[in-house]
């Protein structure tokens, strides 16, 4: 193996420049030459590939997005265009794969190591839904940016002594949902993977102005309902004064948290080691503070497990 390919893909998360740095300067370090390709699988089909140095990740450790910029790239389960994508291989010389992203790019990953090219993947994405890892690069400053804003609503939801639907990103996973609603101590999380009583969650949230509370926070994971549409089926039960919010995409921005720059860090060095061993088809994980791996395949018959401790923490503690 002399020259491995890099690429982001999918939504960005915070702590994929760290990743992207780390496979850069491990695989240096072990004299195997790296291309970073812009815009994930389509800026691969393009062409769009250029040779990195140490240099080139220098400074990016601590900034959000993905200096590889990434792309949505749904036409890259077409075998014609994967082959496409395989010419830029050959031509610039790559001889395997490292893929930051989420579940579509799991599956580019697996078609380019049936091809004869190695790719491994490496979990980023906010969400934390990947199956065979507890974390995915992002997780954590997607929470505490979504922690930090809803203490602020709940300065404003004091003072007008307001209930607040707060939709939080997650797809249809609700870890940042469960997370989130922990640390800002909400009265009520709402998740995909649990069923939920609104008239119970009303009855709570009025019960709890009854006993002087001043306001009242949902915590409401996007893969349930529209938060505008969940706040009018709240008041249909409830007295009290309702705002819905969409914290939406702010939650994929800004320097990732040490968190997110240690495990990107770890599973960047990672990724190389297992190609240095010849492996492909692989997805990185971390279970139990280990670093490990899958293979892709088994992943898409698996479903990720939350911790849902969480969910009834909350229930005890919002009483
Ligand atoms: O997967 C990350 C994520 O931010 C999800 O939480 C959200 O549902 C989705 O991406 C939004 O996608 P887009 O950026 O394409 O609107």
């Amino acid at each position: 193996m002399k020259r491995i390919g890099i690429l982001t893909s999918g939504g960005d998360a915070p702590g994929m420049n760290a990743a992207i740095r780390a496979v850069t300067r491990t695989a240096l370090a072990n004299g195997i030459e790296v291309c970073g390709i812009r815009y994930g699988y389509a800026g691969l089909v393009a062409g769009d590939i250029f040779q990195m140095t140490s240099e080139t990740v220098a400074d990016k450790i601590s900034r959000g997005g993905t200096f590889l910029y990434s792309a949505r790239f749904p036409e890259f389960k077409e075998e014609e265009v994967q082959l496409k994508g395989i010419e830029q291989l050959k031509k610039h010389g790559i001889d395997a794969l490292v893929v930051i992203g989420g579940d579509g790019s799991y599956h580019g990953a697996l078609k380019l190591t049936r091809h004869g090219y190695n790719a491994i993947g490496l979990p980023g994405s906010i969400d934390n839904d990947i199956p065979y890892t507890d974390y995915t690069i992002g997780f954590d400053t997607a929470c505490n940016t979504a922690m930090e804003a809803i203490d602020k609503i709940r300065d404003t939801a004091t003072s007008h002594q307001r209930v607040f639907v707060v939709n939080v990103m997650g797809r249809d996973c609700g870890d940042i949902a469960m997370h989130v609603g922990v640390a800002t101590g909400a009265d009520a999380i709402v998740i995909p993977e649990e069923p939920y009583d609104i008239k119970e969650i009303a009855e709570n949230l009025k019960q709890g102005f009854a006993n002087g509370k001043k306001h009242g926070i949902v915590v409401l994971a996007e893969g349930v309902m529209d938060a505008e549409k969940f706040k009018d089926e709240l008041l249909k039960y409830g007295d009290f004064d309702a705002r819905a919010n969409v914290l939406g995409h702010m939650q994929r921005g800004g320097s990732p948290t040490m968190r997110d720059r240690v495990v990107a860090s770890e599973m960047g060095a990672y990724a190389v080691k297992l190609l240095l061993e010849g492996k492909g088809g692989l997805a990185v994980g971390m279970e139990n503070n280990k670093l490990t791996h899958h293979d892709i395949l088994d992943l898409f018959d698996a479903k990720h497990h939350g911790n849902y401790a969480l969910y009834s923490l909350n229930k005890d503690l919002a009483k």
